[in-house]
Order: structure tokens, then C-alpha cells, then sequence
């Protein structure tokens, strides 16, 4: 599998490596315009071993701003989509976008090291990345929450998750008391997130006082098609914005790990939906420091039902593109001798 860890200085040591142009291998489609580089300290050398293969490859422009939502970025549609992906969730969505190798490489830096720690799972769905957890926590000390009672009902049905805590809740308004638990993990959800900044809010917000959130999210593509098609699916942030928005709601050490599909030979210029692991520590008990005024979205507002529709379909459409990828990735890993650029 291609990971790389980067923490803050990484980031500043990666830029000043990247050209205009972009990153191939490792790269997310850094433009650097924006990036918040303030905190960011200390390269490792091995770590730059990584940087220093970086190739440009193509070009970068910027992803539309995460407050304009895609087809499926509203609670509404992420909830319709989740019923009929549910059913095959499992068996397409895993193989092709987040195996099991990917998962535990992902956890890593959740730094799962003790049985008794309270951990949630926030968009936790059928339970896949729960499954990686409860391999170093109790399960009856792990709460998976999720907005999708299908998804949920899946990660009922799995044995090693009998004892966990199953429970129907937004990721936007976490129904945790402040200073929870010791862990906060959320793998693949953020993208349907109307806000995402609200959402990392909150996880700093349930956490206790050096506790640690582990966020597993997709990294924007820098290819045209694939860009058009991430675009008009759900929200693939930039790995800069992810930094950012830890930033702002308060954490510190914040690292951002890049994970990958093995078989991808650690391309990223098609997006990945699961492309990186960002991680960030709780400095002080309490709320985030961050003011947010309410909500974007209220979902018990009415809907017109064409307009949900086109949406819908459109984003299924757009997500189907995404079906495809892992595919194409592994024929040309099969095709292209070892050790070459695919
Ligand atoms: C790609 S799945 C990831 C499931 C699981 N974490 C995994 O690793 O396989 C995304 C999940 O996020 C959930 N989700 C989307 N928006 C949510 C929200 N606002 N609050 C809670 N869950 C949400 C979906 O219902 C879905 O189960």
C-alpha cells in the first residue's frame, strides 16, 4: 500500500519541492495558494524520500469552495443514497476503495494503544472501520454512529460488533457530551458532510483533553475527467483544507498520513476516496474554540421532489465513474511492467 506520513513540515517541505504544476506520486493537487503553513515543523528524512519522487504530472486548479455541496452533499440525498448503496456497500466499496490493509495502515496514527479507551465512530455505516477498531479497543467501549439506519442495520448483523454501542445521529451535532471519549475516528463520511468545518467541530468538541481524532477522507484528483466527475459526486477536499479546518476548530499536532490502493502504485491524480488519514490531538478540556453560527441545512425543511431527483441521479451517475477507477488502475497494474509509472 502507498503511505506516507506528513506532518506539518512535511507540508512546508513538500512545497517548496512541488512545482506550479502539481504532484504525480504523493501528490494531491497541492496548489499552495491558500495553505495555512504556519504550524507546520520538523521533515523527516525518510519521510522525504517520499517527496523526492514526486513527478509533475498535471495540471492543478482549484475545487470548488467545500460551502458550494455537490449533487450528494446534502444530508437528504447522502441518506437516499445510502439506502440502496448499503446493500452491496461491502462488497464494491471495500475491495475497490478501502481494503483491509488500507483500513489498519489508515488507523495507525489514531494510536489505538489501550482496551478501555472510549472511541467513536462517527459515519461508522456497516462497520468495516469498526472492525479495524475493536482489533484494539473493547467493543462494548466503542460507539458507532451513523444517519443511515441501513447502513447500520449491516454493522448490527457483524459478531465482533455485537457489544458495541449502534446509534442513529449527525455527524454535525454529535449527541455526545462534551469531553467524551478518548478517540474520535470517521472514515469515508466527511464527503457527504453539507459542512464539513461543523463536523470537525464537533469531534474536537466530544473529545476529552488530549484525546485524538482520526479523520479518513478522499483527496481532490488533479485530472480533468476525473475532477469533473468528483466534483459533481460529492466533496473531495484538497489536503490543505483538511489542515485547515483542524486548525480552526482547535486541534494541535496535526499530521495528515496519505493512504492508497496498493495496486495504484501510489497515483493520486484521479482522486481516491479514501486517500488520507489526518489526525490532530485535543490541547484543552472543553468546547472548540471556534464559533459557528446554525446549521446549513435543516433536513426537515421540504424538498421540491424533481429538484431531489435530478440531484440524485446526477451524483448516483457521477459516483458511478468512481465504480470504474479502482478497475481501470488495476488493469493497467497488471498491464505495465513493476517498478514503472502506471
Ligand atoms: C462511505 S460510508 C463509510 C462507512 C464506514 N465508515 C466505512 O469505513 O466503511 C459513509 C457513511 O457516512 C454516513 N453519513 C453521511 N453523512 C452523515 C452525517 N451527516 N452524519 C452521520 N453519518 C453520515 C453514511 O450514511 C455512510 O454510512
Amino acid at each position: 500500500m502507498a503511505s506516507s506520513l506528513l506532518n506539518g513540515a512535511e507540508y512546508a517541505g513538500l512545497m517548496r519541492r512541488v512545482s506550479p504544476k502539481g504532484l504525480g506520486f504523493g501528490g494531491s493537487g497541492l496548489g499552495g495558494k491558500n495553505l495555512n503553513l504556519r504550524r507546520l515543523a520538523l521533515v523527516s528524512p525518510a519521510r522525504i524520500g517520499v517527496v523526492k519522487r514526486a513527478v509533475p504530472r498535471c495540471s492543478v486548479s482549484a475545487s470548488r469552495p467545500a460551502s458550494q455541496p455537490r449533487f450528494i452533499q446534502h444530508k437528504k440525498e447522502a441518506f437516499w443514497f445510502y439506502r440502496f448503496l448499503s446493500i452491496v456497500y461491502d462488497h464494491i466499496i471495500n475491495p475497490g476503495h478501502w481494503t483491509e490493509d488500507m483500513r489498519d495502515d489508515a488507523l495507525e496514527p489514531a494510536d489505538l494503544y489501550d482496551r478501555n479507551m472510549v472511541v467513536v465512530d462517527v459515519g461508522g455505516g456497516t462497520g468495516f472501520t469498526t472492525l479495524g477498531i475493536v482489533k484494539h479497543v473493547d467493543a462494548k467501549n466503542v460507539t458507532i454512529l451513523d444517519q443511515s439506519p441501513h447502513q447500520l442495520a449491516k454493522a448490527r448483523q457483524k459478531e465482533p460488533l455485537k457489544e458495541c454501542k449502534i446509534i442513529e445521529g449527525d455527524a454535525e451535532d454529535l449527541p455526545f457530551k462534551t469531553d467524551y471519549a478518548d478517540r474520535y475516528i470517521s472514515a469515508g463520511s466527511i464527503e457527504y458532510w453539507p459542512d464539513p468545518q461543523r463536523g470537525i467541530r464537533e469531534a474536537y468538541r466530544v473529545l476529552k483533553l488530549g484525546g485524538k481524532a482520526c479523520l479518513i477522507g478522499p483527496v481532490y484528483p488533479t485530472f480533468w475527467l476525473s475532477r469533473f466527475f468528483a466534483d459533481a459526486w460529492m466533496l473531495f477536499p484538497k489536503e490543505e483544507e483538511y489542515i485547515e479546518w483542524f486548525e480552526k476548530a482547535g486541534f494541535k499536532d496535526i499530521q495528515l498520513k496519505r493512504i492508497g490502493p496498493k495496486w495504484y502504485r501510489g497515483v493520486r491524480r484521479h482522486g481516491l476516496i479514501m486517500g488520507c488519514s489526518v489526525t490532530g490531538v485535543k490541547p484543552a478540556s472543553g468546547d472548540s474554540p471556534l464559533q459557528l453560527g446554525p446549521k446549513a441545512e435543516d433536513v426537515s425543511k421540504p424538498v421540491n421532489p424533481f429538484v431531489f431527483l435530478l440531484r440524485f441521479l446526477l451524483g448516483a451517475m457521477a459516483a458511478t465513474y468512481y465504480v470504474l477507477v479502482p478497475i481501470y488502475m488495476w488493469l493497467k497494474d497488471q498491464i505495465v511492467p513493476k517498478g514503472r509509472p502506471i
